[in-house]
């Protein structure tokens, strides 16, 4: 018989699992490493009880094993998102996110007249000059930009 403690998580037999992500985020996290994509069922729980957390989303992607270097973006929406590798229904592998020095590419300067804005295809490259709260600083045009204005350069799903 089913029960709700089952139906909470369901299991897959390989694969990755992103848990602790910032509740509400989830999309976001998809959106950052290009997914859905044709290869992997994904499945997405957000908002659910963290006695953590209080609240966060958890992703799950079956048949890809993310390396913890790979999804280190994420850390600038999800600072506190582990990593946990699946093979045959077990963890082999847990990480976390490290929010580099700089980062480059996943979201746009916040400046209109930026460089990177007015002359593409410049990708866009920032200092992370604090990991909590996040806050980036332009490499080009120096605008500071923080969590919030992050936030904002990921679109509203
Ligand atoms: N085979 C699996 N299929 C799907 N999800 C899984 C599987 N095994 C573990 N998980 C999920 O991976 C996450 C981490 O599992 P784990 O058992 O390590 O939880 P935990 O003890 O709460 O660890 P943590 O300290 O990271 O919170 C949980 O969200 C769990 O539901
Ligand atoms: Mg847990
Ligand atoms: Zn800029």
């Amino acid at each position: 018989m089913k029960t709700p403690r089952e139906l909470k998580v369901k299991p897959i037999k390989n694969g990755t699992v992103i848990d602790h992500i910032t509740a509400n985020k989830a999309l976001h996290v998809l959106k950052i490493l290009h997914l859905p994509s044709q290869e992997s069922a994904v499945t997405i729980a957000m908002n659910v009880k963290s006695s953590q957390m209080g609240a966060k989303d958890i992703v799950k992607i079956e048949g890809r094993e993310l390396e913890s270097g790979e999804v280190d973006k994420i850390a600038l929406i999800a600072p506190h998102a582990t990593i946990n590798i699946i093979r045959d229904y077990d963890i082999v592998t847990k990480g976390k996110v490290n929010l580099l020095d700089e980062t480059s590419d996943i979201i746009r300067c916040a400046n209109p007249n930026c460089i990177t804005n007015t002359e593409e295809p410049v990708e866009s490259r920032f200092y992370v000059t604090s990991q909590e709260p996040v806050i980036v600083r332009c490499y080009y045009c120096e605008r500071v930009m923080d969590q919030k204005e992050i936030e904002v350069q990921f679109g509203s799903f």
